[in-house]
């Protein structure tokens, strides 16, 4: 189990142990277009959740506004933008977001052992931890056959692009429950794997096809578990958020 750096923006939320308590385990995902909504969530929340991810969508929407709100109210983030691009892009990028303050950023694995090793490298004196994004769980494994030519199987090539990102001194991947198992063996104990595709039973499942309960992703080696709509969608989100949080006490 690993625990994220302490951050020097205030954000000392690990437990006194050093490994995180069970509601900081939970990223909630803020899927939302304006401040005002996502302002509705901080205020509902409060202070059950202290991690939440930012998407291209409000990203795109309000920019580095809604970093600043989040650290204005001591949260944590990770910003989801999962950058693409040649090395010297991507390290630039991942400088930039370190400078934010930002906990966690992305990349994609398949931009390769040079881009990600250039994005570790970017951020090795600061306190933003990079992740990759191994094979989005949108794609089948008939997709990355026969419209991406990648000859191994869909688990194989996850496990492949996950041990690149470790090799390449990447602080760990995002990928679903499913996977955490194989990552976490094939990549060891150090390597922090964040995982969505997570939902309670009493939610619905809306458009996730693999999904497990939060417990059971955590039993089963998972560090962070990011969880949007069962939150963010409930009539009383905090309520929501605590129920999780229950379970996976
Ligand atoms: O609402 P829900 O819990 O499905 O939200 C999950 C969040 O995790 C969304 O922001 C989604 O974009 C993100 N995500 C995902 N599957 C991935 C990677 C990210 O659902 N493989």
């Amino acid at each position: 189990m690993r625990t994220l750096k302490p951050t020097t923006n205030n954000h000392q939320l690990a437990a006194p142990a050093g490994r995180p308590l069970p509601k900081e385990r939970i990223i909630v995902a803020l899927d939302v277009d304006t401040l005002d909504q996502a302002r509705y969530l901080l205020d509902s929340l409060g202070d059950s959740i202290s991690f939440y991810k930012i998407g291209l969508q409000l990203y795109t929407s309000l920019g580095q506004a809604i970093i600043k709100e989040l650290q204005d109210r001591n949260k944590r983030i990770f910003l989801d933008l999962k950058f693409h691009d040649i090395p010297n892009t991507v390290a630039s990028v991942c400088r930039v977001v370190s400078s934010l303050g930002v906990d966690l950023c992305n990349v994609h694995a398949l931009g390769g052992a040079a881009m990600m090793c250039a994005a570790a490298d970017a951020v090795k004196e600061c306190d933003t931890q990079v992740l990759a994004v191994t094979i989005l769980t949108s794609h089948t494994p008939e997709d990355i056959k026969d419209e991406l030519h990648i000859t191994l199987g869909l688990e194989q090539e996850v496990l492949a692009l996950a041990g690149l990102a470790a090799d390449s001194g990447l602080h760990g991947v995002v990928c679903s429950p499913r996977e955490i198992e194989a990552v976490r063996t094939c990549c060891g104990e150090a390597f922090l794997i964040v995982t969505p595709g997570v939902r309670p039973a009493w939610a619905a499942t809306n458009d996730q096809k693999r999904i497990m309960a939060p417990s059971e992703a955590i039993r089963r080696g998972a560090d962070y578990l990011v969880i949007g709509r069962p939150i963010t969608a409930a009539a009383d989100p905090r309520a929501a958020a605590i129920r999780v949080i229950e379970e996976v006490e």
